[in-house]
Parts: structure tokens; C-alpha cells; sequence
């Protein structure tokens, strides 16, 4: 064959094995027998053996694993991989559906999923490629781990349209692989994973491409990254039916609801149904369908209003309650908690459970040596649900907390309107410790490879007194710890060096100051642009602020104050940490032009810019991009072939503009 023949050849092989593959895989339909699929597989590897510049991204070879990583690069998310809220019962259902159509202003039908307990990960196509894939991380920032997802079978490495999206969906191992994969790790000797969702996400996390593909992943994907309104649809029912017709698995289980008693009925159904399935579900999930009413309902900071979990019951097994401990939390609390003959449950061996405070141990008349019911809230915490009265000898000891500080031996208050004990001793070494944990957190600095055990270790050798004095850790002295080694020392220096270039919000949150959560820390920053501009902001000033009231107030003009805060804080600066917020703040948008404060809904396709870009832009000029025509849109910009949304525009009268028009006008301001 000569050249031109080759590449057609391969071209001609990866579209078949693509095809053959899809049906396999995703339908279940085989188009041929296995030979032919295997022949036209050799082939095609033969080729590429000797032609190595012939091997495509996403030829369908690739799914084996290639090369070993060296790590994982971070990957940040167009838009941020959100979690959803709970509903446990009946009751946090109604409520939700109560809310929602309060907010829409009428009925809405759902759309009910299963939940499927495994990893979320986010697909993204170029030209309908596969060209990367991510894990959740903290939502904003995940990790590249594209390589892995190559090797799961029903992840398209390429679409059945040419399609450029991001798609988002849950990679889980099925129960059968895990049971097989457990049994032949315990054949190695090997420690088995506890549940198929931490086996899929360790295979995940493994830098051999080769391990993933050895361990029969599947993914089901749930939805569009981003605005889902820009291929067309309507509504989410409509995506997940796109999805399919790209080439993608959803989960058929899904049915539309045009009720919650009907979402309820959902719910038994798959309560009972649960174990027939071939993987592992944690839930239900319930969204609005039509995108419209999604929009209308909007987000919260972490979640979206138009969709809940409804998480299923944790399983509950009986255990004894040996001792109860005692821990002193980030801001004093102390916390009791049940140390516990070890007992598995959800998937782990459990042995501490927190008893939250004192009154809820009353309360329920916990005594030391009691045997009690324990579940995990969440799956996740292990929690003490009662004591077995009945199974008491008579030797069981009543729980009382001390009036002194277990770590620093000062007096424990209880604030005013608190069931919480307090160490108030803002030098108990118990505090400072958890204060240098919540800074380096995943959700604050970021700063990976500090765990629990190092932070002892820092805090009781006196290399960190404060968090400034990490920015001021050497290797020699990293490599005194225990454990240590090399590596992992220059691997931690490195994120501690990276985390310097956090955006404010970040610090801000890690600084733990009383009330200042995740999203205070955002709008704060956002508000103020720089560290010492909110330093020296009055509570009267704060108070201004939409969604920021007195407590919160207060405890930043209570918490910069203080002298030692702004000695940590000079000292941070003068390590070099960025103090700046490196989002867009409302002085950064112009004052006027085209699109202040304007909606604008983007349709059709663009060809000068990306949807995102364009976005961006308008977004950066004063305006909010939406995706969908209502009364209350201004502007509509139509790109090629644009369909409903610009019959909507016109026949609500509103001003539509083509794409020139919208390059021409970003020129003047931007
Ligand atoms: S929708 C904006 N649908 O559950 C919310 N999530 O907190 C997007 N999950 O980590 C999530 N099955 O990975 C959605 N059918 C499903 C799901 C699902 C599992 C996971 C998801 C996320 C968590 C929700």
C-alpha cells in the first residue's frame, strides 16, 4: 500500500472499530462477531507498529493504556462540576418541590435518575474527539486524568456527530468486576477496596493507564457541562437523549415525573429495585426538566435549586461504645467522640464516631459501655443513633464533660445560645493545630500532603506556630519529620509554592475566621479586590454588602482587629502570598456600554468566537449571558442556523443581532 492507501486504511479501521465498538459496548448490540472486531483490531495495531505517526489520539488502540504519567495536571473546569442538596425523607422532598414551584411560579415536571455512587468526571470534545477528561477536584479545578478515561469502554474517543461539548457523568466499577477484582487482589494478598466506588476511583487515580484498563470501568453520563442550552435543548430529558445520539451511555432508568407524589413513587420503586441492579446507587436524583424553569430557579453558591439527592437510608449495625474521647476543634469546641469496638458498615471498618456535644449524649442517654446502633450520616461520618437499653448490665458509666480543656487544662465555656463546650484559650495548642489543618484544606489553600499526623508533627517540633511559618519551611527541616522522605518533601515545598498564587477568597476561607465560610470568603473578596482594602473595611461598611449580615460583620472587624491576625498577615505578604482576588470585582466593570447590565442570550453557531468567549466578553462588559428567550431577555445574539430561541426573540420583539455585530461592538469596548 502505498502512503495515501495507508492513511485511508486507517481511517477506514479506526471508523469501524469505532462503530463496532459503540455497539458493543454502549448498545449491547453487537454488529459483528468478536473475530471480526479482533481481526480489524490486529490490523490496525500492526499498522501502527510501524507507523507510529498513523496512531491517532483517540484511535480505538488507545483504550489498552499507553505511557506511564509522571502526575496529574490540573485541568480547570469551564464551569464549576456543582454537588447537589439532600433529601432524606419524605418531608425534605415536599419541601423541595414546594420551594421550586414557588420559585417557578407553576407546576414542573422532573425528571428522576439513579444515583449512581461512583466518580464524577467531566468528558471534553473538540470537533467530536475526546481530547481530555478531568476529575471533580474542589469543583473549580480538577485533575487530568484523560489517559485512564481512554481506557473505559463506553467513554466515546469519538462522537457520531462532530460535536464540541463537555459532558458530565459518573465513572463506577459494576458489581461483578468488583467482586472479581477484590477476589483476585486477596488472592495476591493484596488489600481489598472497600466498596466499588473507592476501587473506580483508585483505579482512576493510578498513574499506569495500563491498571485502569485492566479494570472494567463504565461510566453513565448525567448531563452537559456548562449552559446545556447551547446544542439545542430544551429541556434535560432532551440532553440525556442528545447524549445518546452522540454516541454516550446514559442511564435508561431515568423517568419523566409530573409530580412529586409521582417522584415519590420513583423512589420506593428503586428503593426495592436496588439490589437487582449491577451497580452500586446511593440515591435519586430529582431536576426540573425544562431548561427554562432551571434557569428561572438558578444556584446556590454550591448547588443548583432545580435538582436534590435523595440519599437512601445508611445501613445501621449494633456495636459497644468502649470509651469517649475528647477533641478540641478549629474555633475551641470541644467535641465528644465514641470510641467503638471496630465494626464494618457502608463498606469500612469503623472504630471512632463523633458524639457531637453533650446535650445530644444526654439527650439520648449514651453511657460508656453501652451497646449502640451506629450508621454513617451521608455514608460518609459514622454517627451513634441510640443505646440498646434492653442489653445493659448494670455496669454502663453516665458521661460527664470536664470544666477544663483536655489539651491546654483552661476553663471550658459555653457561649451564650450554645449546647457547645468551649476552650476559649486562643493558644490551646489543640486549636492552632486544627487552624493549620482548615488552612491547607482542599476547599482553602489547597496544599496537598499535609495530613493530620504532619501538622502534629510541624506544630509540636515548633517549625509552625501560625500558618505564615509554612511559607518559611525548609527542606532540611521537612525531612527531621517522620516518614519523610525526598520526595514527598519536595513535592510538599512545591504546594506550598504553588498555593502563594491563590485568589483571595481562598486565603481568606483558610484564615478560618468565625463565620466566614466558603461563600462569605467570595463575596468579600469579590467586594473588596485586596486582602488589606477589606482589613480596613468598618462593620458598618460590610453590612452593605448584599447577603453579608451582623454576625459575619462583626467577626471580621472583630477577627482583623486583633493584633496577632495582622502580624500572621504581614508576615504571609512579606512571604510573597498573593493578597488579590483574581476573578472579575464590580469595580472592574465598566460603567457603560452596549451590554451593562444587560441580559443577553447567545444561539445558533458562532464562528468568529467560541460560546465561551463570547460569554466571557459580555460577561466581562457589565452583561449576564443567559440561556434561554424571556421577557426579560435584551439582546439576542443569533449565529448560524439559530432555531427556536430566535423565533422566541422575535416574536417577544426583541433586538437581535449577528455575530459581527457583536465582534464589532466587544472591539469598541474591549
Ligand atoms: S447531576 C449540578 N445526576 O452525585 C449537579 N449527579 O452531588 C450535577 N451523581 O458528584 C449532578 N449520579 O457525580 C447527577 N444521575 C446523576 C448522578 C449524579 C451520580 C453524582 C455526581 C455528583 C453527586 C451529586
Amino acid at each position: 500500500m502505498d502512503r495515501i492507501e495507508l492513511e485511508k486504511r486507517v481511517e477506514q479501521l479506526n471508523d469501524l472499530l469505532h462503530e463496532y465498538g459503540h455497539a458493543y459496548y454502549v448498545l449491547d448490540r453487537p454488529l459483528v462477531p468478536d473475530a471480526v472486531y479482533d481481526q480489524y483490531m490486529q490490523e490496525l495495531l500492526a499498522i501502527e507498529a510501524e507507523h507510529p505517526d498513523l496512531i491517532y489520539p483517540d484511535s480505538p488502540s488507545q483504550r489498552v493504556g499507553g505511557e506511564i504519567l509522571s502526575g496529574f495536571g490540573k485541568v480547570e473546569h469551564t464551569s464549576p462540576m456543582l454537588s447537589l442538596s439532600n433529601a432524606f425523607n419524605e418531608t425534605d422532598l415536599r419541601d423541595f418541590d414546594r420551594r421550586a414551584r414557588e420559585a417557578a411560579g407553576h407546576a414542573l415536571t422532573y425528571i428522576c435518575e439513579l444515583k449512581i455512587d461512583g466518580l464524577a468526571v467531566s468528558l471534553s470534545y473538540e470537533n467530536g474527539r475526546f481530547v481530555q477528561g478531568s476529575t471533580r477536584g474542589d469543583g473549580t479545578i480538577g485533575e487530568d486524568i484523560t489517559a485512564n478515561l481512554k481506557t473505559v469502554r463506553t467513554i466515546p474517543l469519538r462522537l457520531r456527530e462532530p460535536a464540541t461539548i463537555e459532558v458530565r457523568g459518573e465513572v463506577y466499577m459494576p458489581k461483578r468486576s468488583f467482586a472479581a477484582l477484590n477476589a483476585s487482589r486477596d488472592e495476591a494478598g493484596e488489600e481489598p477496596f472497600a466498596n466499588p466506588r473507592n476501587a473506580a476511583a483508585g483505579s482512576l487515580r493510578q498513574l499506569d493507564p495500563k491498571i485502569a484498563a485492566s479494570r472494567h470501568l463504565a461510566i453513565y453520563v448525567y448531563g452537559i457541562g456548562g449552559d446545556g442550552t447551547e446544542y439545542g435543548q430544551d429541556s434535560h430529558s432532551d440532553a440525556l437523549d442528545y447524549l445518546d445520539t452522540l454516541g454516550f451511555e446514559t442511564n435508561k432508568a431515568r423517568e419523566r415525573c409530573r409530580s412529586i407524589d409521582e417522584v415519590i413513587q420513583y423512589i420506593e420503586k428503586w428503593s426495592a429495585k436496588r439490589a437487582e441492579l449491577d451497580y452500586e446507587i446511593d440515591g435519586i436524583v430529582v431536576k426540573v426538566d425544562a431548561f427554562e424553569d432551571q434557569e428561572q430557579l438558578g444556584f446556590t453558591a454550591r448547588s443548583p435549586r432545580w435538582a436534590t439527592a435523595f440519599k437512601f437510608p445508611a445501613e445501621e449495625v449494633v456495636t459497644k461504645l468502649l470509651d469517649i474521647d475528647l477533641t478540641v476543634g478549629r474555633t475551641g469546641v470541644v467535641t465528644p467522640t465514641a470510641i467503638l469496638e471496630p465494626v464494618r458498615v457502608a463498606g469500612t471498618t469503623v472504630g471512632r464516631a463523633s458524639l457531637h456535644n453533650e446535650d445530644l449524649i444526654k439527650e439520648k442517654d449514651i453511657r460508656i459501655g453501652d451497646t449502640v446502633v451506629i450508621r454513617k450520616a451521608g455514608d460518609i461520618i459514622p454517627e451513634v443513633v441510640m443505646p440498646l437499653i434492653e442489653q445493659r448490665s448494670g455496669n454502663e458509666l453516665p458521661f460527664e464533660m470536664p470544666d477544663h480543656c483536655p489539651e491546654c487544662e483552661s476553663e471550658l465555656v459555653r457561649m451564650e445560645g450554645e449546647v457547645a463546650l468551649r476552650c476559649v484559650n486562643p493558644q490551646c495548642p489543640a486549636q492552632m493545630k486544627e487552624a493549620i489543618f482548615h488552612f491547607v484544606s482542599r476547599n482553602a489553600m489547597n496544599i496537598e500532603g499535609i495530613g493530620e499526623r504532619v501538622v502534629d508533627q510541624l506544630y509540636n517540633s515548633g517549625l509552625v506556630r501560625d500558618v505564615s511559618d509554612l511559607y518559611t519551611l525548609t527542606k532540611e527541616q521537612l525531612l527531621t519529620l517522620e516518614r519523610m522522605g525526598e520526595k514527598s518533601v519536595s513535592n510538599l515545598l512545591k504546594a506550598i509554592e504553588v498555593s502563594k498564587a491563590n485568589s483571595l477568597e481562598k486565603l481568606l476561607f483558610g484564615l478560618g475566621i468565625r463565620h466566614v465560610g466558603e461563600k462569605a470568603a467570595t463575596i468579600l473578596a469579590e467586594e473588596f479586590g485586596t486582602l488589606h482594602a477589606l482589613m480596613e473595611a468598618e462593620e458598618d461598611r460590610l453590612m452593605q454588602i448584599h447577603e453579608i449580615g451582623e454576625k459575619v460583620a462583626d467577626a471580621v472587624t472583630t477577627y482583623f482587629g486583633n493584633d496577632d491576625v495582622r502580624d500572621v498577615i504581614h508576615k504571609l505578604e512579606a512571604n510573597g502570598l498573593n493578597l488579590m482576588y483574581k476573578g472579575l470585582t464590580v469595580q472592574d466593570l465598566p460603567a457603560e456600554g452596549p451590554f451593562v447590565g444587560k441580559t443577553v442570550v447567545l444561539t445558533g453557531k458562532l464562528s468568529l468566537l467560541t460560546r465561551n468567549e463570547a460569554k466571557e466578553k459580555i460577561e466581562s462588559l457589565g452583561g449576564k449571558v443567559s440561556g434561554s428567550v424571556s421577557k426579560k431577555t435584551d439582546l439576542v445574539i443569533a449565529g448560524e442556523d439559530a432555531g427556536s430561541k430566535l423565533a422566541k426573540a422575535n416574536e417577544l420583539e426583541i433586538p437581535v443581532w449577528d455575530e459581527t455585530q457583536l465582534v464589532e461592538s466587544l472591539g469598541e469596548k474591549g
